[in-house]
């Protein structure tokens, strides 16, 4: 969704924002602009596309030392270069740049509107420029403060005043915003990702919080002007773990990374004396885990596949009754919070608003959530009462690939903590603890099936529509692969369970809709082959994912990509990665933009 960078500092600001822009491209963005600092004035250049359209506008006179930029994901009016930001005030003086939604901008239009104010684009976030304006008297920090005192809403905001050479205001209600703490420059940005080329010291700023920075340093205050003393944070990645490093594209590498992101996640979370699983980040005790009656966990989108599988994992081993629902229900829904549940939040980005409000939505209610977070220090990971990072690694493609097989790899290790302490034996925990440090290298040898998975790809990347069919835990995993064939290719796809096609999707097969079944060698495996029969009966083309020498499955099946055999448990990881190389083909052929899919953004931080 929308981003935001800004720079103070000795060097030429526009380079740095439009480089720190092109960061914030995965995010999702439809228009983009800076505003730069120069001799009294703010210059201002912004329009829709892409950032290189936007370089290709910026005359070489923007040469100041200060300045803000915006990635635009649209909300509030059309795709225009009038709404792109920045915004500016009549004077012109003021430069504003926000992300997150104004509630109430409708009356405060209007009330500006009656005062003379005259607005030139149809956005919620012109309001702020405006009011800025309306407050300022010579003070640009106080009279943020002063504007923010009249919105309702949620915003991460940046912003400058000619007049006020080299310093800009930021401010943050449920947008992340990101101080960098530089040597003798100083940036902000909505996003580490903007600022790492630059520094690796960062403040991570709360909600009511505002700062302001100059290029000797920075201050943050509470909107009632309390000074606050911040902890400066380092980030533990470097640059180049967002570089594509000779991968085609992001989402490639991102696929490709994962034997070694699942083994990073694993790293230190099993215990091979004790078969146990080890997460100190849960912040619980051993008696309180003991005392855990329920488990539910809340997620969007993948993250919800994720916590699906977790779920089933956590009942079937640990015995305690568990669910996954999706989080933009479950925070209007008027759910009962027992006194001995356990609530997981499952986010890559730690910033997914659905996600946020459900979880704050429990908390209210006084339940303990966890999260499972990718993102360090974001917001979902700094409101949780505790949890697990997956260290995957920055994320850039839109379409989530190694964070899910790193959620999947927190689960495993939870469930089997919580089995330990309850039903399962040291020597069946052993031999789960050999299967799961197994699965890195077994994944390396799935991902070597690349060239026949294109193959498969490209002959029926024509289809219109796929159906995605598994059982079990397979089910959840055939929902993330018709979700990433979706996204990225816009075909059209379902998941269902295979049991399920008989109530009502058989009657969408024909010869022209292929079917994708997921067949590992497990205890549904004949009832699955029992629906591929159901689906070939009707003369639907199909393509199995079954384990290595399954015959009988290839029989059936008009494709088949074999995998390797593992407990049955383990399934999961070995099937979503051919599904991710599968649409990630069909992507490629169709000529879609993979990392950077139309409509979709990184971090869904609206509702
Ligand atoms: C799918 C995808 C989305 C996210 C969802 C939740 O590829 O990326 O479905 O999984 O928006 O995002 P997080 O995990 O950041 O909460």
């Amino acid at each position: 969704m929308c981003g935001i960078v800004g720079y103070c500092g000795p060097k030429n600001a526009t380079g740095i924002l439009l480089d720190g822009l092109k960061r914030l491209e995965y995010r999702g963005y439809d228009s983009a602009g800076i505003a730069v600092q120069n001799a009294g004035r703010v210059d201002v250049a912004k329009r829709t596309g892409k950032i290189q359209d936007l370089r290709s506008v910026v005359p070489p006179s923007f040469a100041g030392n200060c300045g803000i930029g915006h990635t635009r994901w649209a909300t509030h009016g059309g795709v225009t270069d009038a709404n792109a930001h920045p915004h500016s005030d009549a004077s012109g003086k003021i430069a504003v740049v926000h992300n997150g939604i104004i509630e109430n901008y409708v009356q405060l239009k209007a009330r500006l509107s009656s005062e003379g104010f005259v607005f030139a684009s149809e956005t919620d976030s012109e309001v702020l420029a405006h009011l800025i304006a309306y407050h300022y008297d010579g003070d640009l920090e106080k009279a943020v403060r002063a504007t923010l005192a009249q919105v309702k809403g949620t915003y991460g905001i940046a912003a400058m005043h000619a007049d006020e050479v080299g310093r800009i205001v930021g401010a943050r209600n449920g947008s992340p915003l990101v101080v960098g703490v530089g040597d003798g420059e100083m940036l902000l940005a909505s996003d580490v990702t903007a600022m790492i080329a630059h520094t690796k010291q960062v403040v991570y700023m709360e909600d009511g919080e505002i700062v302001t920075m100059t290029r000797d340093g920075f201050s943050i205050t509470d909107l009632k002007d309390r000074k606050l003393d911040k902890k400066v944070d380092s980030v533990t990645w470097d640059l180049d773990e967002i570089e594509k490093e000779g991968f085609a594209c992001f989402m490639e590498k991102e696929i490709f990374e994962q034997p070694e992101t699942i083994a990073r996640t694993l790293s230190g979370r099993l215990d091979p004396e004790y078969a146990t699983g080890k997460l100190g980040g849960l912040n619980m005790t051993s008696r309180e885990l003991l005392g855990v009656r329920r488990i539910k966990i809340v997620a969007a989108g993948t993250s919800w596949h994720a916590g699906l599988v977790g779920a089933y994992l956590i009942e079937s081993l640990a015995r305690i009754p568990a669910s996954a629902e999706l989080s933009s229900e479950l925070r209007y829904r008027n759910s009962v919070v027992e006194q001995d549940t356990l609530y997981f939040a499952v986010t890559q980005s730690g910033e997914t608003a659905d996600t946020l409000y459900a979880m704050r939505e429990l908390k209210r209610k006084g339940a303990r959530v966890l999260g499972i977070c990718n993102v360090v220090g974001s917001t979902i990971a700094r409101e949780s009462d505790g949890g697990v990072y997956t260290h995957a690694g920055p994320e850039i493609a839109v379409a989530s690939t190694k964070a899910f097989t790193s959620q999947l790899a927190v689960f495993y290790s939870f469930a089997l903590l919580m089995a330990r302490m309850r039903d399962m034996s040291v020597s069946a925990g052993a031999r789960y603890v050999k299967g799961l440090q197994a699965v890195p290298e077994l994944v390396r040898g799935v991902l070597k099936q690349r060239d026949l998975i294109q193959t498969i790809a490209k002959k029926y990347s024509r289809a219109r529509d796929f159906l995605f069919l598994g059982r079990g835990l397979e089910y959840p995993v055939a929902l993330e692969g018709a979700l990433k064939l979706k996204e990225i290719s816009y075909i059209h796809a379902e998941g269902y369970s295979a049991g399920e096609i008989k109530h009502g999707p058989i009657a969408l097969i024909n010869e022209e809709t292929p079917s994708i079944f997921l067949v590992p060698d497990d205890s549904l495996r004949e009832k699955v082959i029992s629906n591929m029969k159901e689906i070939k009966a009707r003369r639907g083309p199909i393509i199995a994912f079954c384990c290595e020498g399954d015959d009988e499955v290839a029989a059936i099946a008009d494709d088949t990509v074999t995998l390797p055999k593992t407990d049955e448990l383990f399934y999961p990881f070995l099937m979503v990665v051919p599904l991710q190389l599968f649409a990630y083909f069909c992507a490629l052929e169709l000529g879609r933009d993979v990392d950077q899919p139309r409509n979709l953004a990184k971090s869904v931080t609206v509702e």
